[in-house]
C-alpha cells in the first residue's frame, strides 16, 4: 500500500495486486529519492570546488612563526593595564578563563558551510602564546602592578593576592608627562630632559634596556595612559623632518603620547593606541610606521556604550528605521572618569564617541531617515561607582509612516573587564602583523578596526564602524594571509 496525491491535493491510497508488488513499489520510490539526493550533492560539490571540501590557495603572508618571548610595553599602568596583566597571569596559572578574547576563545570558519572546518583563531594563525608574554610599563605614579591593581579596585583582592609575587615584579619606569595635557592628575615618577627630543631618547633607552634584560625577541607598545587634552594636527605633525625639528624645539603641540609613539616606531616597535588622543593618528607616524615596518592601530578601545551603538545603529539602517535622537550618558568613578571630568580630555573622548553614528547611518544617502539626528554624549564623574560604569542610552527612532518609538539601553558594565581582552587581542594581532610580509609595511592596520571606537584609516577613506563588518574584515584578513577563500556569505551554490 502507498499514498499518492492528485492535482487538487487530494490524498489517495494506491492499490497493489499483492504485498510483493507494494514492496517493489516502495523500493523503487526509495531508490529514486536516494538517486535524487546523490545528484543534488554532486552538483553542490561541483559548485563548491569539485571535491569534498574547498581547497586553500597557497599561504601568502602570516610570515615567521612566533618564536621567543614577546615584550609588552605599556605607557599608563592604571585600571586597564593592570586588569590585563593580572588577567594574563591568572589565565596562565589556570585560575581564570580568557573570556571576551577572540584570539583565545574565538573560532574561524574556513571554506563552505558544508566543509565543517572551524579551527580556533589561535590554532589557525601563528600567534604568540600567553606564556611567552613579558611586561613592562611607565607611569607617573611609583606603584608596582600589584599596588596599582589594588588601587584600581577592579579585580578581587583575593585574586590579586594569588598573583602578588608576579605583579609586584612589574614596576613602572619613569614617565614622559606634561600636566598641561592631563590636568586632573600629577605624580612624582616623571622624566626630566632638556628637550622633548631628549625625553624621546630616554624612552628609546628604556625600550632597548627592556629588550635586553627581558630577553624578548619582539616588542609591542600599547598606550593605556590617560586621555590627553584635545588638539588638532599642525604643521609639526606632517612629516618626520618637521616632527623631529619640533621635538628639538619643544613644540607645545607635541603631546607626551606622541613622544612614546615616536620612540617606539623609530625603534621599529609597533604601537597601538587605546585612548582617543591623536598619538599615532598623524602623517608623521604613518610615515615612520611604514618606513620601519612597525604597524600602528587605534584609537580608543571600543568597550561598553560604543560597542552597543555599533551593534544597534547598523540594525536600524538595515531595516530602514529612522533615528531622531540618541542621548548617551555615562557615570563612572575611576581615575579615567576623573581625568575625563576635565573639559579638554572630555572633548577628545567626545569627538571619538560622536563620529560613530554618522559613519554608520550615512545621512547623505538617507536624508529622510538620518538627516536630522540629535546626538549627545555625556560623561559624568561619580566616585561611588568606581570602575563599574553605567552607560545609559535613550534612543528615539521612527518607523512606518513616521510613527515614533523609543529604545532604552542601560549597560551596567565594568570598563576594564571589557577592555582587558581587547588589549590582549591587539597585542597578539599586532605582533602577527609585524611578522607578516603582507601587513608589516602597510602602517595602519585597518583590519583591527573591530577593537576601536575611532578606527584609523588612510587619509580620505572613511572608517567602518559596524561591528559585524569589522569582524568580517578581521577574519577575512586572517583567511587571506593563510590563502583560504574569503567568505562573502553569497551562498547561491548551496541551492542549485
Ligand atoms: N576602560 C575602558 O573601557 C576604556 C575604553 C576606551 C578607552 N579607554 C582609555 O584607556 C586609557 C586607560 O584607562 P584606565 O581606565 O586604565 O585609566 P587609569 O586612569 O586607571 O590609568 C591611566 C594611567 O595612565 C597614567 N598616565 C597618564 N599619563 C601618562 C603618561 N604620559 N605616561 C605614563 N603614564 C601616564 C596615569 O597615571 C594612570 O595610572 C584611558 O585613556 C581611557 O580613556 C578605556
Amino acid at each position: 500500500m502507498a499514498d499518492w496525491w492528485d492535482a487538487d491535493g487530494r490524498r489517495h491510497r494506491k492499490q497493489f495486486s499483492s504485498s510483493a508488488a507494494a514492496r517493489e513499489h516502495e523500493h523503487r520510490e526509495t531508490a529514486l529519492a536516494h538517486a535524487e539526493r546523490a545528484s543534488r550533492e554532486m552538483k553542490l560539490a561541483a559548485r563548491t570546488g569539485g571535491g569534498k571540501r574547498s581547497q586553500p590557495k597557497p599561504e601568502t603572508g602570516t610570515g615567521e612563526p612566533a618564536k621567543g618571548k614577546l615584550g609588552v610595553m605599556i605607557p599608563g599602568m592604571g585600571a586597564v593595564a593592570t586588569t590585563f596583566v593580572a588577567g594574563v597571569e591568572a589565565i596562565r596559572k589556570g585560575i581564570a578563563k580568557p573570556i571576551g578574547s577572540l584570539t583565545q576563545m574565538g573560532t574561524i570558519r574556513l571554506g563552505k558551510r558544508t566543509d565543517g572546518r572551524s579551527p580556533k583563531v589561535k590554532e589557525f594563525v601563528p600567534l604568540a602564546g600567553l606564556d611567552d608574554l613579558v611586561f613592562t610599563g611607565w607611569d607617573i605614579f611609583e606603584d608596582n602592578m600589584y599596588e596599582a591593581a589594588s588601587n584600581a579596585g577592579v579585580l578581587d583582592q583575593r585574586l590579586l593576592d594569588q598573583l602578588k609575587p608576579f605583579l609586584t615584579s612589574v614596576t613602572p619606569r619613569s614617565a614622559v608627562f606634561d600636566h598641561n595635557y592631563v590636568k586632573k592628575i600629577d605624580g612624582p615618577n616623571v622624566k626630566k630632559g632638556k628637550s622633548k627630543m631628549d625625553l624621546a631618547e630616554q624612552l628609546r633607552d628604556d625600550i632597548r634596556e627592556f629588550k635586553k634584560t627581558s630577553g624578548a625577541a619582539r616588542l609591542i607598545t600599547m598606550w593605556c595612559g590617560s586621555t590627553e587634552s584635545y588638539i588638532e594636527p599642525t604643521a609639526a605633525h606632517q612629516s618626520l623632518k618637521a616632527f623631529e625639528k619640533a621635538l628639538r624645539e619643544n613644540d607645545e603641540m607635541i603631546a607626551p603620547s606622541m613622544i612614546y609613539a615616536y620612540a617606539s616606531l623609530i625603534e621599529g616597535v609597533p604601537f597601538a593606541n587605546g585612548a582617543p588622543n591623536l598619538t599615532v593618528d598623524l602623517p608623521v607616524m604613518l610615515e615612520l610606521s611604514r618606513k620601519n615596518e612597525a604597524p600602528i592601530c587605534g584609537k580608543d578601545f571600543k568597550t561598553g556604550q560604543t560597542l552597543m551603538k555599533t551593534v544597534l545603529a547598523p540594525a536600524f539602517k538595515a531595516r530602514l528605521l529612522g533615528l531622531s535622537g540618541w542621548y548617551s550618558t555615562n557615570i563612572l568613578g575611576n581615575r579615567d572618569g576623573e581625568v575625563l571630568d576635565d573639559p579638554g580630555s572630555f572633548k577628545t573622548k567626545e569627538e571619538s564617541k560622536l563620529g560613530v553614528l554618522e559613519h554608520i547611518l550615512q545621512p547623505g544617502l538617507y536624508p529622510e531617515l538620518y538627516g536630522n539626528i540629535f546626538h549627545k554624549v555625556r560623561i559624568n564623574y561619580y566616585p561611588p561607582r568606581g570602575d563599574n560604569k553605567e552607560g545609559w542610552d535613550n534612543i528615539d527612532i521612527f518607523g512606518w509612516l513616521g510613527y515614533p518609538m523609543q529604545i532604552k539601553v542601560d549597560f551596567l558594565c565594568r570598563d576594564s573587564i571589557l577592555a582587558a581582552p581587547i588589549v590582549l587581542d591587539l597585542v597578539l594581532f599586532l605582533d602577527l602583523a609585524q611578522r607578516s610580509s603582507e601587513l608589516k609595511g602597510l602602517g595602519i592596520q585597518e583590519w583591527l578596526s573591530f577593537y576601536f571606537k575611532s578606527p584609523m584609516t588612510v587619509p580620505g577613506l572613511y572608517p567602518e564602524h559596524d561591528l559585524f563588518i569589522q569582524l568580517m574584515k578581521l577574519k577575512n584578513t586572517l583567511r587571506h594571509l593563510k590563502g583560504e577563500e574569503l567568505i562573502t556569505h553569497l551562498g547561491l551554490e548551496y541551492y542549485d
